[in-house]
């Protein structure tokens, strides 16, 4: 809740993008630098958070909800204020195109909006009373604690808000770890924090995830865990934490989330749904589609259309007009693109687009790669980026196979023209995700919508009002009547 001026160590942020240096070298470019904080600042950044929580009794948890509401308009005001500075900070640290950083602050501004009309609708007004065998009660939501959230690079300021937002409407006190790769553009907001917020109420926290996060968990002072990203963190987090002491959590995490196209599917709809569900932002997101099962009577000439498609895309820097392929965060990620190809290569399959799988720096052109089986890399890993597998059924039970044995249960999409063979398959589809779209894409949107996963997707749901549901608990006040 305070500015602290940094005069120890920074790290150097660098840009998806890359530039030729005067020495030839081709290397990305240097945006900025953050601080890299320790062990000491965790320790003042929870003790801050815990002495505004102060067991329930601090300014804020016992704020009525009308008050924290002006509180939260007055940060919306202020981070309004900054549009142009985030977005522009959004665009050069993920590499996201200028159009969708701007509709990510956008989306993040509506989502907030939504979430404040959502609480003055929720159960927790003091004039809610229940009566029954002779008592009377008033029931209200409280807030639960300290809230450590923590959001993914492709969604930045998006996914850590989603978190963030609620957790601070329902009264709790956060400590919140922006991501590696968009860091840079939480700094316009800080002084929006401190000016709309008491002291203590929000903490950022610029540090190492491996150093800081295990040590907050350990302390057995956070009350909820609120991470969006991978599952694999998660479980290593969650370890963290004593036993003694319970940890709630709320996780959005991987998805491998396929497309099933029926014989009847109009090829059309299905290879444009197909094409931005699987390459909106590189594949970059959690909802992406990630494995595509056609059946084997019209796959080649889903093949061929998708492979147009895809050749189609606009390749290109960020803030350039329609660019729809950009840069990957670092060679780490390009290098993974690689490796997954020459293991599906290696076992038999191809990519069918032109020049499908070349890079130049961070950026790599997108490929189509078909047929992807049991064993390959791309059949089960979530490939987080622009490669697209495509798999061919005979039987509808093959294809409901894969969704039954996945380890992830997000969402599906199914493209067919006949209702009432869609009919029959949603019942199945909808006790293994928590989504099932009729001949559209896999996304999160609109997001008063309910966000959720099965298995090792997600923990919670994440809509609008079920967040704020997730982040506070039902208490009352009950007496003899
Ligand atoms: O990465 C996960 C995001 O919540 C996806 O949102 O489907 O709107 O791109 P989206």
């Amino acid at each position: 809740g305070e500015l602290v001026p940094w005069r120890g160590e920074c790290r150097t942020v660098l840009s998806p993008v890359c530039v030729r240096q005067a020495d030839g070298r081709v290397a990305q470019l240097e945006i900025g630098s953050v601080p890299v904080m320790g062990v000491e600042e965790s320790d003042q950044a929870l003790a801050a958070a815990v002495r505004a929580w102060d067991h329930g009794r601090g300014e804020w948890p016992t704020m009525s909800t009308a008050q924290r509401i002006a509180c939260m308009q007055d940060f919306v005001r202020r981070m309004a204020a900054q549009r142009d500075t985030v977005v522009r900070l959004i665009m050069w640290e993920i590499g996201k195109s200028l159009a969708d950083s701007r509709k990510e602050f956008d989306r993040t501004l509506e989502y907030i909006e939504a979430t404040l009309a959502a609480l003055k609708n929720l159960d927790n007004d003091s004039s809610r009373f229940a009566q029954a065998e002779g008592f009377i009660g008033q029931i209200r939501r409280t807030p639960l604690g300290v809230v450590l959230c923590m959001g993914p690079y492709n969604y930045p300021l998006n996914e850590t808000f989603a978190t963030l937002i609620p957790a601070l409407l329902m009264g709790n006190t956060v400590v919140f770890k922006p991501p590696q790769y968009g860091t840079l553009l939480f700094a316009p907001l800080l002084e929006a924090f401190r000016s709309a917020f008491p002291p203590g109420v929000v903490n950022t926290l610029y540090a190492p995830g491996a150093v800081a996060v295990p040590r907050l968990l350990a302390s057995g002072q956070v009350n909820v865990l609120a991470l969006i990203g991978s599952s694999k963190v998660a479980d290593h987090l969650k370890k963290q934490h004593p036993r003694s002491h319970r940890l709630r959590a709320v996780l959005g995490l991987d998805a491998k989330n396929a497309a099933i196209v029926l014989p009847d599917a109009d090829l059309d709809l299905a290879v444009r749904e197909c094409v931005a569900g699987a390459l909106s932002f590189n594949g970059q997101r959690c909802t992406a589609l990630k494995m595509l099962l056609v059946h084997r009577s019209i796959v080649q000439p889903f093949l061929q259309r998708l492979s147009a498609a895809i050749d189609a895309l606009k390749i290109g820097m960020p803030w350039e007009d329609g660019v729809q392929i950009t840069p990957l965060p670092g060679p780490h990620r390009t290098a993974y693109m690689d490796e997954a190809l020459r293991d599906a290569r290696d076992k038999g399959a191809r990519v069918i687009n032109a020049g499908g799988g070349e890079s130049c720096a961070t950026l790599y052109r997108p490929a189509l790669v078909y047929p992807v089986r049991e064993g390959m890399k791309l059949y089960r890993e979530e490939q987080f980026g622009p490669l697209v597998p495509v798999a061919d059924f005979e039987d509808i039970e093959e294809a409901l196979q894969y969704v039954v044995t996945s380890e992830h249960g997000q969402q599906v999409s199914l493209f067919g023209s006949d209702p009432a063979r869609l009919g029959a398959l949603i019942d199945p589809l909808v006790n293994q995700v928590c989504r099932v779209n009729l001949n559209s894409q896999c996304q999160r949107g609109p997001d008063v919508f309910p966000f959720a996963g099965r298995k090792d997707s997600a923990e919670g749901t994440l809509s609008v009002s079920d967040a704020l549901r997730a982040f506070s608990i039902r208490s009352m006040v009950a007496a003899r009547q």
